[in-house]
């Protein structure tokens, strides 16, 4: 009864010019690996899920890139959408095509871009995730120790006093703004939502139905076209019409019946060129090179990326991005890294 519901519509902005519209981060080998970030994100979630439940949530345009980097996938495992509108609308969808398909799912809805190494810990928190949720009615997700008040996070406060691993939420706060998220820090008493969430199909309808419903109702209409050949017409008609909201503002900030599991993994949402510095194997002045070849002198913190090997020499550069992929270049402080998203845009 295990399913997998794999988010990769998102278009990694800040990671540009690798990460395209054309061609998002998911589908790049950000760590220099030989494997894209969606396919190590495959592998690991095949450990416990059947390979065959586990289903791919993308856009129209994406759909050649997944048939292409997950060739093991049927095209039937890939949930297309022909517009973006943000994770609430389409966990909704695919959470109705499984129950229909399995009315005793549970399931993990998880990030295609993320990067988790402990796969034997990731497992096992997930199996103990798994086991929660079969056998009450309950929304998980996976809580990570915070560092510092990232205000780009979830925020999850949990009860203190609650011993058990796994713990009743108190509140869970998306995004909060900076003064908030540093009250939070302080408190001790919150984790980070790692954006990868646990449920049975039934639970997660039953909240959409609660606190979506005209989200709900919109996609009810359809529910007899699901899993047949008039599913493709339904959806091209009607979900451009719903509601553009994360699942966390739409289902989780609203929800009473959350629960956190505090991982046991070390994670990084890899959103920004700094947190895949932080993840990569540095030289003696810690800079991290990834496919090019370096001639450094007085060059110290920088992540140097190239297609295909090519040379960079450098002197005297500290704490700067550099990529270079077809014809852009950037060279921009590692400091700034959060205005290449106003950058692309700008440069539309
Ligand atoms: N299929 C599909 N369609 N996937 C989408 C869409 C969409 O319209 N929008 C986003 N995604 C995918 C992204 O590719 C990513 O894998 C995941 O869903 C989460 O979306 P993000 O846009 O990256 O969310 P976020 O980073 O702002 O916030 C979420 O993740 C944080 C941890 O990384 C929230 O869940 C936060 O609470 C959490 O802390
Ligand atoms: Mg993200």
């Amino acid at each position: 009864n295990y399913y997998a519901i794999l988010m990769a519509g998102g278009v990694g902005s800040r990671f540009w010019p690798v990460s395209t519209t054309e061609f998002p981060k998911q589908f790049h080998d950000m760590l220099g690996t030989g494997e894209t970030l969606i396919q190590k994100t495959f592998t690991r979630l095949s450990q416990i899920i059947p390979k065959e439940n586990i289903l791919i949530l993308t856009n129209e345009d994406y759909n050649n890139i997944v048939l292409e980097q997950l060739p093991m996938v049927k095209q039937e495992q890939i949930i297309l959408e022909p517009v973006m509108r943000n994770t609430a609308p389409c966990i909704l969808y695919a959470s109705l095509k499984i129950k229909k398909q399995n009315p005793d799912a549970v399931m993990v809805v998880a990030p295609s871009d993320h990067w988790i190494e402990d796969e034997v810990q990731f497992c096992s928190n997930l199996q103990h995730a798994f086991d929660f949720c079969e056998r009450d009615e309950n929304l998980m997700t996976l809580g990570i120790l915070p560092t510092f008040a990232n205000t780009g996070y979830g925020y999850i406060e949990f009860d203190k006093l609650d011993s058990r691993p796994i713990k009743k939420v108190k509140q869970f706060r998306e995004k909060p703004d900076y003064a908030t998220a540093r009250k939070f820090i302080q408190s001790r008493n919150f984790l980070w939502n790692a954006g990868i969430f646990v449920w049975s199909a039934k639970t997660v309808l039953k909240a959409y139905e609660e606190f979506q419903p005209v989200m709900f109702a919109h996609f009810m209409n359809g529910y007899e076209a699901l899993n047949t050949p008039k599913e493709a017409a339904f959806i091209k008609d009607n979900y451009p019409l719903a509601q553009n909201i994360s699942v966390d503002y739409a289902i989780l900030e609203k929800a009473q019946n959350v629960y956190v599991l505090p991982a046991t993994f070390d994670w990084n949402d890899l959103g920004t060129w700094g947190s895949l510095y932080d993840k990569l194997p540095k030289d003696e002045q810690e800079n991290a090179v990834v496919n090019a070849t370096v001639y450094l002198e007085n060059a110290t913190n920088n992540i140097i990326r190239t297609e295909g090997k090519k040379l960079v020499v450098i002197d005297g550069l500290t704490d700067y991005i550099i990529v270079d992929k077809d014809d852009v270049l950037l060279i921009y402080p590692k400091n700034k890294e959060q205005d290449i998203k106003q950058i692309v845009s700008k440069l539309k």
